[in-house]
């Protein structure tokens, strides 16, 4: 959709020690957007964080702040997050039996709406509510854990999206395993904004995070159609 890659840091792999450093230093370093992965220990086998950390580290940039909730249910928790500073907001089409709704609950706090689907979930679950969406978030790890390996056999899931999507505003996001290497894959087929965990937060501080992003972004750049 837009003339270039979007890079989305997950502060997952971040220090959480001084998360709120990690997020100015990937400001810095030249993130477009900060991802926020929080998961329940439900939906996932994993827990991370909510509403009151995101409201803590919110002062700490003015970048947008990609919320990806893997948490069932999701709409109890929408308004918080939405009050805690994000300014996307993505719940999974697995999470819940009325999607459309939830969507709608995301638009109506003045956010935009994304969905995100797993890895074995296909394209057709976003279908009848692509008129709903600013984002479709492609899992291209099983969702739970940072630093997982790329399942290549995604891929072909984009183009799908990518042509469901047709003309329409709407970006694909991928998230899991993205690097140097797998990102000309995903962004040959469509994706424009790239999260990466472990693939940015390698080495220590802003210059060595300045480097792993600017090393996918010009890997992504390189393969765009
Ligand atoms: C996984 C999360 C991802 C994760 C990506 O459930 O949604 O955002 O942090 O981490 P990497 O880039 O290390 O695979
Ligand atoms: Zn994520």
């Amino acid at each position: 959709m837009s003339s270039k890659t979007l890079i989305a840091p997950s502060v997952l792999a971040s220090d959480f020690s001084k998360l709120g450093d990690e997020v100015e230093a990937i400001d810095r370093a030249g993130a477009d957007w900060i991802h926020l992965d929080v998961m329940d220990g439900h939906f996932v086998p994993n827990i991370t964080f909510g509403p009151p950390v995101i409201k803590a580290i919110r002062g700490r940039t003015k970048k947008p702040f990609d919320c990806h909730l893997m948490i069932e249910p999701a709409d109890p928790y929408l308004q918080a997050f939405a009050e805690a500073g994000c300014d996307n907001i993505t719940v999974h089409a697995e999470a819940g039996p009325h999607l459309d709704r939830s969507l709608h609950a995301i638009q109506s706090l003045g956010k935009t709406a994304g969905v995100a689907i797993n890895p074995s979930t296909p394209e057709s679950a976003i279908e009848y509510v692509l008129d709903r969406l600013s984002l479709v978030l492609i899992m291209t790890v099983n969702p739970g854990f940072g630093g997982q390996s790329f399942i290549p056999a995604v891929v072909d899931k984009v183009r799908r999206v990518k042509a469901l999507i047709g003309k329409r505003p709407i970006r694909i996001e991928i998230d899991g395993g993205v690097s140097p290497e797998t990102a000309p894959l995903v962004v040959a087929a469509g994706a424009d904004v790239l999260v990466a965990g472990a693939a940015v937060f390698k080495g220590d501080g802003v210059e060595a995070y300045r480097v792993n992003i600017e090393a996918i972004r010009s890997a992504a750049d390189s393969a765009r159609r």
